[in-house]
């Protein structure tokens, strides 16, 4: 083959349409389905459930064929899957469609351990594919703007409080892997900084595992960052504050209202503006960012690494223990406080 011919056939090659698989059709794989169902230049080949009705709505959802096993969708030839199964299968799904030389954006957390975690990003890079993790919450168009308007800033704290009911289905984590997750990779990417400390206070109310956790960082640049988080809220609530030494930024992630106050003045007065927030449905910007990882063999993202890291600070939380206050015996007074 000529140069010119090796260009072009690159080039009919990027352009090809590929094919891709979703992996899970319960509550986000049906996101992943219907999204990809309406993207251009790629072909939906399939969604694998083991569970028929499950298939049967994504069917219905996308029109798109359904398998009852990863093998089945793997026969047809798929050139990138999205993973949306369980987080406990997440490391051996991924590394069966690794191992195939499939590409892979598994949703977060990348796994249930540090370790299978690990081991996806080793087998992805040891194969060449593109692996991105699905921290939807950094293609929100309002964490954007939040991006943009801390840029250039000296950042002093963050606060996100990420709160809402009990899942209709509790899954085998507690709200620290299953939720605080999103803002301990966002505390990350707002930082552009390793977290280094951890306090985490944490409690099971109601729940088996935790379902209220208050965790506190300090990330290796010095900004503190704290994560209020609970199943125990009648209503979802996500909001993100970012003090910087000339801003204050404010953001509701679910109105995607976002607005800063600045020009601070020695005699306490501020000025105050709501910033333009995009319109886009994160999951779809996401998916397109992976596709275009695949197609130019660039970064992703979201990395593997950086997808670890956060679950690493996640298993962290848990596995503190909370130091007592004092060494004197403590005034306990009871759960119902009377006036
Ligand atoms: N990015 C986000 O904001 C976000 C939100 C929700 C869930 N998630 C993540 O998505 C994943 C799925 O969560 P969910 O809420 O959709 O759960 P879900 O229980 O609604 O869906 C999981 C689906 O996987 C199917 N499944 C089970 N075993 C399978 C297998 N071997 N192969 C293929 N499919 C299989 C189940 O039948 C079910 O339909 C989890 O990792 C979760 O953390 C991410």
């Amino acid at each position: 083959m000529t140069s010119r011919e090796g260009a072009s056939a690159g080039k009919a090659e990027a352009k090809r349409a590929l094919r891709i698989g979703v992996i899970g059709a319960g509550v986000m794989g049906s996101n992943h389905a219907r999204v990809l169902a309406g993207l251009p230049d790629i072909t939906l080949v399939g969604v694998v459930d083991p569970l028929p009705a499950h298939r049967t709505r994504a069917t219905e959802m996308t029109g798109c064929r359904t398998f009852a096993d990863l093998d089945a969708l793997i026969v047809e030839g798929v050139d990138a899957v999205t993973i949306a199964a369980p987080t406990h299968l997440h490391h051996e799904i991924a590394l069966a469609c690794i191992g195939q030389g499939i590409h892979v954006l598994v949703e977060k957390p990348i796994a249930s351990s540090v370790e299978e975690g690990r081991d996806i990003v080793a087998a992805a890079h040891r194969a060449g594919v593109t692996l991105m993790v699905g921290h939807v919450e950094r293609f929100n168009p309002a964490v954007a703007a939040i991006k943009q308007a801390i840029s250039g800033e000296d950042i002093l704290s963050i606060a996100i409080t990420r709160v809402g009911p009990f899942p209709p289905r509790m899954s085998n984590v507690g709200v620290v892997i299953d939720l605080a997750v999103h803002d301990i990779d966002l505390i990350r990417w707002f930082t552009e900084s390793d977290i280094v400390e951890v306090q985490p206070q944490l409690s099971s109310a109601v729940a088996e595992r935790e379902d209220i956790a208050l965790l506190q960082f300090r990330t290796a640049s010095g900004v503190l960052a704290h994560i209020n988080t609970n199943w125990l809220t009648p209503f979802k609530a996500r909001n993100v504050t970012v003090a910087t030494r000339g801003k204050y930024v404010m953001g509701d992630l679910l109105t995607r209202q976002v607005t800063e106050c600045f020009g601070f003045k020695p005699d306490g007065a501020y000025s105050m503006r709501h910033l333009p927030v995009g319109h886009d449905e994160p999951l779809r910007v996401e998916l397109i960012a992976f596709l275009h990882a695949v197609r130019s063999g660039g970064a992703p993202a979201v990395s593997g690494d950086e997808a670890v890291a956060s679950l690493e600070i996640a298993t962290r939380c848990l596995e503190t223990p909370s130091k007592p206050a004092a060494a004197s015996p403590a005034r306990k007074g009871p759960r119902r406080v009377v006036g």
